[in-house]
This record gives C-alpha cells, structure tokens and sequence, in this order.
C-alpha cells in the first residue's frame, strides 16, 4: 500500500509590531488559515506604533484570532504537531503576548514549542511559492522595522549583508506621509496617491554611500521632502497641506521613485557580488507595486528567478511564522519554555 505521510501541521503566532496574528500552515507552505486582527486604527492618531497600546490589544485579540484561525482551519488541538511564535526582534512587550500564548499551548496540549526570528519568517513567506530555489540567492527584507539584505549560500547559512544606517524604508514611508498629511499606514497612503503623479517632478537625493556599500540609509530623504515642503514657504513653515492635489501626487511619486531606485540598486550590487541566481523580496513595503515591477526588470536582466511574497504576506502575517516553523521543526530546532523575547 502506498505510504501516505501525513502533513506536518503548525499554528503559529506573530504579535510583534502591531497586528496580532494566528495561521494555521501544512507542511510550511499550505496555508490552512491565516487571521490578522489589525491595530491600524489605535495607531493612526498618532502616525505610528505606540508599544503601550500594541501590547494591550493584543492581550484583548490574541485568544479569539488564535480560535478563529483553530477554527477556519477545521483542525483540533490533536492534529497539531507544534505551536511556534515569533521571539524576536520587535516591541519585547508586544512579543511576550504571543509568546506566552504559545507557551501555555504547547505546554498544555503536549507539543513542541518553536520560536523563531519575525525577519526571517519575512523571507520565509518569499519561499511558499512551489518554485525550487535556485542558490546563491539575495534577499532583500523591506518592512516598518527593517531593511535588511541578505547573501543566501544555501539555507541553513542565511548572511545579513546590509542594512539601513539610519530609517527603515516603510518608516520612511511612514514619515513622509505624515509630513504630508496622509493616513497611516504611510506606504499604502502614498502609493495610491502617487500613482497620479510624475516620479521624476522633483529630484529627492538617493543616498547611494559608497561604491560598494549595500546598506541603506534613507533620513537624508525624508529631511529633503521636509524642506521641499518648507521651501514652498518662505517663513519655513510645512505648506504641504496647502498642496494642490497634483503637487501632492508628484511629491509622493518622485519621493517613492527616490526609495525604489535606492532599493533596486543595492539587490544590483548584491546579485553582481554574489552572482545570485534567485532574487527574493519580502516585508510590509514590498507589498508597493511599483516596487515589485522595479524588481520583476532587475531580475529579468541578470537571468535571476525571483521570489516575491504574495501581496497579503508581506505586511505582517502569521503563516510566514509557520513556514519558517516548519525548517526548525524538521531540523528539531525546538525551544524551551523559558524562552524570552528579544526586543533586538
Ligand atoms: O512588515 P510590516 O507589516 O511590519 C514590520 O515588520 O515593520 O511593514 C509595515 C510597513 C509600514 O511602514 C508600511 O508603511 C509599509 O510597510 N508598507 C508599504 C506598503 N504597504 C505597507 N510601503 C510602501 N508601499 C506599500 N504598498
Ligand atoms: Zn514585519
């Protein structure tokens, strides 16, 4: 008789930033269930992520997302082989919600616990695609928290390569939108405004850094969008709000040309040095669409395959956690119910 092998089954926990996250993940690519409780509207008053609150709606949502996601997925406590959640990086108070969540399940239902790192996890949700991984890969982790490159020899030797000195690119994103007066979350605010204007209207530095440097660094932008608004003003006050919507759209368009092409440029630098093969993205900002087209070009001119997350797995998500789960819980990586979170 032929052997069927049962799929190994995860529920996995993300509460590291601000949604709080359960997903139920086979095998570490089909994804059973995926809950996401956003805490987008506690924030948007105050144009960013405030750790007090995070911490406090995700003790209120953590029980019923994890049902919720139980549930959608038609499975019961038996059928699951391991409880992971992320244990870091991000708000340590945050963190802890989810991670004690998944401690007192593993515990009481008898199943391994896993943690795992939340950017990682990112890069993981670019590999659930059916596609094989062609190696040396580049990844580039673009997110709220972190811009991170990465040279990916093989899987388990996973080397960070570059990173932002100074602002990640979503909270660049994030800042420029409050300066100019739209919603938070700032990328999805300014890629749909920016879509009416000219992305070369205005000349934004890109902080290149040195010849060779494959890290990032975007305050000198966000402080050229600062005084562009100021200058529309000769006593230095931000006029932005008295921007036509036209000149709106062309101050978002070229600031978010100004990010892609710094973006674009550095995976260049790494695919040549490392003579990638496979280029994967991943994060919260790779969900922008002409980022993702940037990218789709880069790739098709250095023959590179590439590995882009699905557009509702790049901001964060819980079944990127269960597909890194998976590498750890076939490696028996597991982890002690003593586990902390680590804010870095
Ligand atoms: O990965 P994520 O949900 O959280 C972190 O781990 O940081 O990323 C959130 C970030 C925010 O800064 C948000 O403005 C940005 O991703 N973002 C975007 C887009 N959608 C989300 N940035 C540019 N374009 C988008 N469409
Ligand atoms: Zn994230």
């Amino acid at each position: 008789m032929e052997n069927i092998q049962k799929p190994i089954t995860i529920l996995a926990i993300e509460t590291s930033c601000d949604e709080t996250a359960a997903a139920v993940v086979a095998d570490g690519k089909k994804v059973l269930s995926s809950v996401i409780a956003s805490q987008t509207q506690l924030h948007q008053p105050f144009g960013g992520v405030v750790p007090e609150v995070a911490s406090r709606a995700h003790v209120e949502a953590i029980l019923p997302v994890i049902r919720e996601a139980m549930s959608r997925a038609r499975v019961q406590a038996e059928k699951i082989d391991a409880v992971a959640a992320a244990n870091q990086p991000g708000l340590a108070i945050a963190l802890v919600v989810g991670l004690a969540a998944a401690k007192t399940l593993a515990l009481a239902w008898r199943k391994p616990l896993i943690a795992v790192n939340h950017i990682i996890a990112h890069l993981y949700s670019a590999l659930m695609d059916q596609e094989e991984l062609l190696l040396p890969a580049v990844a580039l982790v673009v997110s709220g928290g972190h811009t991170n490159l990465y040279h990916i020899p093989t899987l388990d030797n996973i080397q960070l390569v570059g990173r932002t000195i100074d602002d990640a690119a979503g909270e660049a994103f994030d800042k420029v939108a409050m300066l100019l007066g739209l919603p938070y979350p700032g990328g999805p605010s300014i890629e749909k405004i920016a879509a009416q204007g000219r992305p070369n209207a205005i000349f934004f530095p890109r902080t290149l850094l040195e010849k060779e440097s494959l890290d990032f660094s975007f305050s000198g932008l966000k402080t050229a969008v600062l005084y562009y608004c100021q200058g529309q003003d000769m006593k230095g006050h931000n006029r932005a709000a008295s921007f036509s919507t036209a000149e709106l759209a062309d101050v978002a368009a070229s600031f978010q040309a100004a990010v892609i092409d710094s973006l674009v440029e550095k995976v260049r630098r790494a695919v040549v040095r490392y003579q990638a093969r496979s280029i994967l993205m991943a994060g919260g900002v790779a969900a922008n669409q002409v980022l993702r087209s940037a990218m789709v070009l880069l790739a098709d001119q250095y023959g590179c395959a590439l590995h882009t997350a699905p557009r509702p797995l790049c901001t964060d998500n819980a079944a990127m956690i269960g597909a890194l789960a998976y590498r750890e819980y076939i490696a028996g990586r597991f982890a002690p119910l003593s586990i902390e979170p680590k804010a870095r």
